[in-house]
Formats: structure tokens, sequence, C-alpha cells
């Protein structure tokens, strides 16, 4: 009996490790094409028999996937193997001790703000997705019908607001739609004219505030509103609501992140084969201006299975699958190659003015206390943009509070 027993339990055990399974689970951003990572998975499960990836997506912005993450890496959590961070999270991620290192990484293929914002002290935290930064979108046969030329300046995007609205006398076409809701987004709404201006917000870790480009930074977004070229809600509008509505073709011009181009030329989209891209707008006598995004794999410290983590995540951060997630959902690739590579350029024919804009566009700062300086700014865009704050009081509000916090 006792021998039967042993026997049945041996062969249980034979027959469990012919079938060794290796589950991971991956954080993913709904907003990023979850279901073309999934293809991607579903060649590495392929190529690795006994690993099963599955995934798991929540947040439909940057700040509610923080949120939830924050919990889950706050209770030491064992269910994620791998995480999608955003750019500005891996130095936050690594100073908690949430991350696994890549130890010997070589991170010279990457375009080097992607190796830089992922090498911490040293150590290499997280390994790139995909590159972003912030475009300015337009209707380009609407451009083309008013013979005017995308605008370089803020000034003369009003200018062709005005002229393409009037003339369209369309009341659901606004001019202008950006991200004024008090999300992660809104960050670089305010960032982007006061970087115009040759402004730094945060220098050697002090913050380096300009309260007059703060101001005018504030009173161009609230201009809008007021000219009636961006809509009256703006305040509760966020990246996704952006892409959704010029997507509808009820936009003209629009502030939005690299995500956004392939969903517009998709079955769904009304004005496929009818957008332009550009480098945002410039402030008076200043620069054109972008906000580095992107965002990042990391291996979680409390993961069982770090390893075959790390293995997913070399693999998921290489050139093949990078160029796979460029032309399949338009993410924009984190090796500087991919960007001359033939088969993305068919897919997507202006990310070769891409490459230039995420290499010149500027990091949020880098700071431990980044959620803080955030939340201040974001609080502060959408306050403004909702009427109950004005630029001023708004600008000296915010200096007030970044103060405190980069003491
Ligand atoms: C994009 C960017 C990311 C940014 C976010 C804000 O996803 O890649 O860096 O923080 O938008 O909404």
């Amino acid at each position: 009996m006792l021998l039967k027993a042993a026997l049945a339990t041996a062969l249980a055990l034979a027959a469990g490790a012919a079938h060794a399974e290796t589950d991971l689970k991956i954080f993913l951003s709904s907003q990023h094409r979850p279901e073309v990572w999934r293809k991607a998975l579903d060649q590495y499960e392929a190529k690795n028999p006994g690993t099963k990836v599955t995934i798991e997506t929540g947040g439909n912005t940057s700040e509610l996937q923080a949120q939830y993450l924050n919990t889950v890496m706050s209770a030491k959590d064992s269910s994620l193997d791998v995480m999608i961070l955003d750019i500005i999270r891996p130095a936050q991620y690594a100073a908690a001790g949430w991350t696994a290192d890549f130890a010997g990484k070589d991170m010279s293929a990457y375009l080097p703000t992607y190796a830089e914002a992922n090498t911490v002290s040293g150590k290499v935290v997280a390994l790139p997705a995909f590159a972003d930064a912030m475009f300015l979108y337009y209707r380009k046969d609407l451009l083309d019908k008013y013979k005017i030329a995308p605008p370089k300046t803020w000034d003369e995007l009003v200018k062709a607001a005005e002229t393409i609205t009037k003339g369209e006398n369309d009341p659901e076409l606004q001019g202008l739609s950006f991200q004024g809701k008090a999300i992660e987004g809104a960050v670089c709404t305010f960032l982007l004219p006061y970087w115009s201006q040759g402004k730094t917000l945060v220098s050697n870790g002090k913050l380096s505030f300009d309260k007059e480009a703060a101001v005018k930074s504030l009173a161009l977004w609230k201009g809008f509103v007021d000219k009636g070229i961006a809509k009256k809600n703006i305040a509760e509008v966020a990246t996704d609501d952006t892409r959704k509505e010029f997507q509808a073709g009820k936009v003209l011009f629009a502030v939005n992140w690299s995500y956004a181009w392939n969903h517009f030329q998709g079955a769904e989209s009304s004005v496929g084969g009818k957008v332009g891209v550009a480098r945002l707008p410039a402030m008076p006598n200043g620069e054109q201006a972008s906000c580095l995004g992107g965002w990042e794999f990391g291996v979680s410290a409390y993961s069982t299975h770090q390893d075959d983590a790390r293995k997913l995540v070399e693999y998921l951060s290489s050139p093949d699958v990078s160029r796979f997630m460029a032309v399949n959902a338009g993410l924009l690739p984190t090796y500087g190659a991919t960007y001359s590579d033939p088969e993305v350029l068919k897919a997507a024919p202006w990310f070769a003015e891409a490459k230039a804009v995420v290499e010149t566009a500027r990091p949020r700062p880098v700071t431990p206390r980044y959620n803080e300086v955030s939340e201040v700014i974001r609080t502060t865009v959408n306050s403004v943009l909702a009427g109950a704050t004005t630029p001023e009081d708004g600008a000296a509000q915010m200096e007030n509070r970044l103060r405190r916090i980069l003491r």
C-alpha cells in the first residue's frame, strides 16, 4: 500500500516536471496597445515552451497606473513579475527598492536619453519599452484646403484655427485639444510653453522657477479657452479624450503623444490619411520644445521568477520587438537604428522626423520627490483652465509649493 502511494507520488512528480511551467505576469498600460504586446508575447511563448505570460492591465492614465503599482509594491506583493513604467518612475522605483537590476547590461545601442533614464546610481534598473514625445497633430486636409502651413508658433496656430473653424462653420470642430485634466500629461502641458521661453524648472535638484514664464504658459492655455479655440471644459480633458475626439474628426489641432498616430490611421478612425504631425509650436521668440515621454520594463524585486522575468524583458526590449511594436502599434523605437528601418518607415513615414524630436525633447524634472512636483503642476494647470485661479495666482502658488518640496 505504502509502496503504491510512493509510486503514485513519484509518477505525479515526474509528470509535473515534464510540464513544468513558469507563469509570468506582466503589467501593461491599457492605453499602450496590450493586444499588440500580446502578439509579441505569443511569439515568446512559442520560442520558450514551458513559459506562460499573462497580461494584466489597469489605469488609463500614468498616475492611475502608478497608484495601483504603488499599492502592489508597497505590499511587497509577488504576483507581478514585470511592470511597464512611465519614464518618470524608474528613479523612484529603484530608490524604493522595487526593481531588480540588470547587472552588466550594455545600454549603448539604445537612444542615449533612454539609457540614461533607466540607469540609476550606476545600475540599470529597467529596460526601454518604447520612446515617446509630444507632437502637434493637425488635419492636413483642412490646412491644405485653406492653404495654411503647419504653424511654427502658437500665434500662427491661433490664426490658422480661427480661419479654418470660421470657414468650416462646424460647431463640432474644436480648434485645439490638449490635456487640461489634472493628470500627468498636464505637467507637460505647463512645461511646453515654459521651456519654449528658454527656461528650466529644476537645475541641480534646485528650483529655478521663472514666474513670468510660468504666468505666460498658464495664460497661453487659458487664452485658448477664452478665445473659443479650445472647448470650455478642457479642464476635464485627458490624453485619450484628445485622441478620441481628433480621431472622430472633431479637432483641427491636437497636442498628443506618439501612440495617437496609429489610432488615427485605424479602421475606426474618421481621419485616416488626413493627419499631419509636426513639432509643437513656439512662444514668441522662443524655441519649439517637446516633452520627453516613454515607457520602460522593470522586473519586480518581489518576483519569485526574477531570472525568467529578466529574460522576458530582454526580449521585449530587443530591436526585433521594438520594430514589431513600431510597425504594428506605431510606438516609437528606443533604438536609433530602428527609425530608418524600411519596414518601420513604410508603416509610419513620419518616424523619419520623429527621431530628432525625441532626441531633443526635454525630460521632466528628475527628483525623488517627483510625485509631489507633478501634483503641484497638474493641479495648478487644471485650476487655471477651470477658471478657479488666475494665471498670476496659479504661478505664485506653484512657486511657493514647489519651493517647499525642492528646498
Ligand atoms: C505618455 C508618455 C509618458 C507621460 C504620459 C502622460 O504616455 O509616454 O511619459 O507621462 O503620456 O500622460
